[in-house]
């Protein structure tokens, strides 16, 4: 098993091929903008990872320049040694090598901070929107960074830190661009001026700290399935081919072959599914760069599973493997496979809703799937005192996961589903494009379930059976399509968006969907994909306005270029005759509509649904969309399910 086998690194030994990427997690940030590295979660969630088996953790964005911030995710003087020692000391308990990405922001951060010290907000928010530092700093000022990113090797590498990771995308990403590069200076034009800032910072990494090992994130621009360049920072591969021959010469030890990123264009780095192919940097560029450097090769972006990583490392395309999101949804990644426990391995989605999604909207990583996520500290399942016989009603994201965890506690659990299959709304969640990879999160309680000794009773309606053996029942039944008492709304010609997603309701025609968050719009890119003019019909200004900023635009394209008709600020009025009448708010005005319909798609929300179990005498509890006040999403649906299951 090549994932096991150790890789030696200059003078580091990693034990395993497993790494986890640079990743900002915003934890202990407060307000989510910035991490504090050192913060009590921060370290239990590296500590969990290294815990898992993982044999290196890199650390996104840690500046080596003074920052704007109150953040003490930087290196930038004697003063941050204690807290990276006490990082390094954590993670090699575990046999586990530490490595920083050092990065520099493409806004200047010091005159960020004179400003805002002084109260100038606006001029530094102007500052901070710009990215155009890389091209207006002088070539001295670029000299000062440099110095400043070798000295912070020097006192990371006194903390115990193994690795430097030197950034490729950001301020380092522009400047190597051809086509965002437009300094006039040694730093621009030619290939050789581009490269010299990553250089010259390798060097000086070097010479100031001979002992340390050096890794680059090598941001390359890829070409998507239709042609199309994807990133604006980094180099194409022709460029990078000779890039990566002088990193090689000036001293880096591993390449970590990555998508090139820019501020602001997370989709390109952190494709949600369907999207991107999976493991879309890594076959074709890593064959190429293998050809042209002897160094070790990481590979990164939409690897899943162990069977994956395993060909990746035997083919010899990488010699190490990083996992991102796959170790945010399951940090014992690499033990299960060691332990012979692939199948237990919880394989992530690409939904980006619980970690970028997050990070985004301001709070922290915290995966949808796996519910001690950015909860290390809290969150932890732990043996029951008493076991007990514990019914659970629904086998949906809710009951699926308070059976995997009230069994893993060693209570004796029975899952009861009305349906003949497990999953409950993901069986529709998955069915508009590109979405079928949310089937991952049914499958990987299906491996385990039974495993875990739980007792499925498909095509079982609970309120009909005797539940007098059990002391406890969680219901976790789920919701039901909303319907609005609209006149019209129970025509004959109207159906549910969750009937149509299943399959029970065929459309056709002239359709509207009624309601345009997030199901009405997926619902109307399924039918416009299979051949149906659609209209959506919604009250709010904006069309998928909880949609995610990596899937978002793809959506509305597809939309777009199915050319779905949007009507948004719009009530319905009345459903009559096969035709919608609707009004649109303008300013002071109402503009009344008729559109001639087939069929009318109702997509308008969800309401809890509580099963009652008629008789039953023993401790009722409630999960996912039944118990909150109000139907919410998978990371509310297995949080929820966790902690109720591990009251029991
Ligand atoms: C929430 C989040 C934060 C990230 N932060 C960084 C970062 O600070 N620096 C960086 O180079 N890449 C960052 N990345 C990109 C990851 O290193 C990785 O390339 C990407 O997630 C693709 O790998 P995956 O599919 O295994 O998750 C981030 C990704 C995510 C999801
Ligand atoms: S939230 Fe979604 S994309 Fe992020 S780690 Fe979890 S399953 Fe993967």
């Amino acid at each position: 098993m090549k994932l096991l086998e150790e890789l030696k690194l200059k003078n580091v030994t990693f034990k395993n091929r497993i790494a986890f990427p640079p990743m900002t997690t915003a934890y202990g940030g407060g307000n989510g903008v910035h991490d504090d590295l050192f913060a009590p979660q921060s370290i239990a969630f590296y500590e969990r990872l290294a815990k898992g088996g993982t044999s290196y953790v890199v650390i996104g964005d840690i500046p080596t320049c003074n920052t704007f911030a109150n953040s003490r995710s930087k290196v930038t003087s004697r003063d941050d040694i204690p807290n990276l020692k006490l990082l390094a000391d954590t993670l090699h308990k575990y046999d586990c090598k530490l490595g920083l990405q050092f990065f520099v922001a493409e806004c200047d951060v010091e005159e960020m901070s004179r400003l805002i010290a002084e109260g100038k907000m606006a001029e530094a928010r102007a500052i901070m929107r710009g990215h155009d530092y890389p091209l207006v700093i002088s070539a001295e000022k670029i000299k000062e960074i440099v110095e400043l990113t070798a000295q912070s090797a020097v006192w990371a590498h006194e903390a115990g830190v193994d690795v430097i990771q030197v950034h490729g995308d950001r301020f380092n990403g522009v400047l190597l661009s051809s086509t965002l590069n437009t300094r006039t200076d040694e730093y621009g034009g030619s290939l050789e001026n581009r490269m010299r800032f990553a250089l010259e910072t390798v060097r000086a990494i070097r010479e100031k700290c001979p002992e340390i090992a050096i890794e680059y994130k090598f941001s390359m621009r890829t070409v998507n399935p239709d042609g199309s360049i994807r990133g604006n920072g980094g180099l194409n591969l022709e460029e990078s081919l000779i890039f990566a021959k002088e990193l090689e010469k000036a001293g880096v030890e591993m390449l970590h072959v990555a998508q090139a990123n820019h501020t602001s264009q997370s989709e390109d780095t952190m494709p949600p599914m369907g999207v991107q192919p999976y493991g879309f940097t890594t076959a074709k560029y890593l064959d190429e760069l293998r050809k042209v450097v002897s160094i070790p090769l990481c590979a990164v972006g939409r690897i899943i599973n162990p069977n994956t990583v395993e060909a990746i490392l035997e083919d010899g395309m990488a010699d190490m493997v990083s996992l991102g999101r796959s170790l945010l949804c399951d940090p014992d990644f690499v033990n299960k496979y060691a332990e012979g426990k692939a199948d237990e391995i919880r394989q992530c989605i690409s939904c980006n809703k619980g970690c970028l999604d997050s990070v985004m909207a301001s709070t922290f990583c915290q995966c949808s799937l796996n519910p001690e996520n950015g909860y290390e500290l809290v969150r932890e399942i732990v043996p029951a005192s008493v076991k007990k016989k514990v019914a659970v009603i629904g086998g949906g994201m809710a009951g699926m996961e308070a059976a995997r965890v009230l069994a893993l506690r060693g209570h004796d659990v029975t899952l009861y589903e009305k349906t003949y299959r497990l999953g409950g709304q993901v069986n529709i969640a998955a069915v508009p494009p590109r979405k079928f990879e949310m089937r991952r999160a049914i499958d990987n309680y299906e491996r385990v379930l039974p495993k875990y000794g739980v007792n499925i009773r498909l095509g079982c309606d609970a309120a009909k059976e005797d539940l007098s053996g059990y002391s406890d029942a969680v219901i976790a039944t789920g919701a039901k399509n909303k319907d609005i008492p609209v006149p019209g709304h129970d025509e004959s010609y109207v159906f549910s968006a969750w009937d149509v997603l299943d399959g029970k309701s065929i459309v056709f025609g002239n359709v509207a969907v009624i309601g345009g968050g997030l199901v009405g719009a997926e619902t109307a890119e399924f039918l416009a994909n299979i051949g149906a003019k659609v209209t959506i019909v919604e009250m709010l200004p904006t069309i998928a306005k909880d949609e995610g900023v990596t899937v978002r635009p793809t959506l509305m394209k597809d939309l777009e270029s199915h050319d779905v008709k949007m009507y948004v600020n719009t009530r319905l009025l009345k459903i009559e005759n096969r035709k919608v009448y609707c009004e649109t708010v303008e300013g002071d005005k109402k503009i009344e509509s008729i559109l001639p319909v087939d069929f009318v798609v109702m997509a308008v929300g969800a309401d809890g649904y509580k099963a009652e179990l008629p008789g039953f005498k023993g401790n009722i509890y409630y999960a996912g969309d039944c118990a909150g006040e109000r139907p919410s999403d998978i990371s509310h649906a297995t949080k929820s399910a966790y902690d109720v299951a591990c009251s029991i």
